[in-house]
């Protein structure tokens, strides 16, 4: 039998990094959102992709799995397990979508259909690469994803409806969802943007804890320098489409490089900040 080609994939005769990004340009029309990036994602590390609204983060993300529309001009090359998928037909793209590859958005109402059963939509998503699964398997899959992101009385909740489930509580069914294939690339695009900060703690631990059990490998996006250096190894600063420096997060928090970090590192407050003083503005 001939393998598919995510199956080939996922025999990986490929020792080097699991992502390797050069060059990317990504236009919208006029407007170059992305210039020019390029960065290597060893596995199981967390890179760290920090910057403004709209420095690119998103699109940077939505490219690696294949997400712009067709009026989207993207440029340069992006491989992942050593083959290049810049350009892959659609079919090919799907087969790697959800099972080597997943992401989770910064809103987690609208990544979720309001009118369709949780347990639903989390069998429906194992189906997509497991449709032989008999319904008594298939639900067991589902009872474990819940439990994996701590869902409690899983069994109980199978009927409710995304809009019965807290803000924090879809964010960790989204998690579920993404991780049921056992993804190598988890791309996490402002996961807790949207949480109040209590919440967005225990997502953010929940997250290091399935990364670290999983060895995922992750691309986290956040503006916030503050809960990416909770959660990244390495971090690159992104301004204007460019990445200004990459490094480990402990080199560049501590001794940055660019002027520009040295700003956003200015305008996080620490426990040290001098209230006395007025706020530095980026
Ligand atoms: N689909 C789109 N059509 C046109 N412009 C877009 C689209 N998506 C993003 N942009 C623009 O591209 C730039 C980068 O956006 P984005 O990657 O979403 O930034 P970030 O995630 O860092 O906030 C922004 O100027 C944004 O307005
Ligand atoms: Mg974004």
């Amino acid at each position: 039998m001939t393998p598919l080609p995510s199956d080939e994939l996922r025999n990986d005769p490929n020792p080097g990094p699991l992502l390797t990004i050069r060059d990317l340009h990504i236009r919208f029309g006029s407007l170059e959102a992305v210039r020019g990036i390029s960065l290597d994602m060893q596995r199981g590390e967390v890179l760290g992709l920090v910057g403004e609204s709209g420095s690119g983060k998103s699109a940077t993300a939505l490219a690696v799995m294949g997400l712009h529309g067709p009026a989207t001009r993207i440029t340069g090359s992006i491989r992942f397990q050593g083959r290049e998928i810049l350009g892959l037909p659609h079919s090919d793209l799907r087969l790697l979508r959800g099972k080597q590859m997943a992401m989770i958005f910064q809103e987690p109402m609208t990544a979720l259909n309001p009118v369709m059963t949780i347990g639903a939509q989390i069998a429906e998503a194992i189906r997509t690469h497991e449709p032989q699964l008999s319904r008594h398997n298939l639900k067991q899959r589902v009872l474990e994803a819940l439990a994996s992101v701590a869902i409690l009385d899983p069994a109980s909740r199978l009927h409710d409806f995304p809009h019965q489930f807290s803000g924090g509580q879809r964010q960790r069914i989204l998690i579920a969802m993404a991780l049921v294939h056992q993804p190598a690339l988890l791309l996490a695009d402002e996961p807790t943007t949207a949480l109040d900060v209590t919440v967005q703690a225990q997502i953010l631990s929940l997250m290091a804890e399935l990364q670290r059990t999983h060895s995922l490998t992750m691309l986290f996006t956040s503006h916030d320098l503050a809960v990416v250096r909770q959660i990244a190894t390495r971090v690159a600063v992104m301004r204007h489409g460019e990445i200004l420096e990459i490094g480990p997060v402990a080199d560049v928090f501590t001794n940055p490089e660019h002027p520009y970090t040295r700003q956003l590192l200015r305008a996080v407050p620490a426990m040290t900040t001098d209230r006395t003083q007025p706020l530095a503005t980026p």
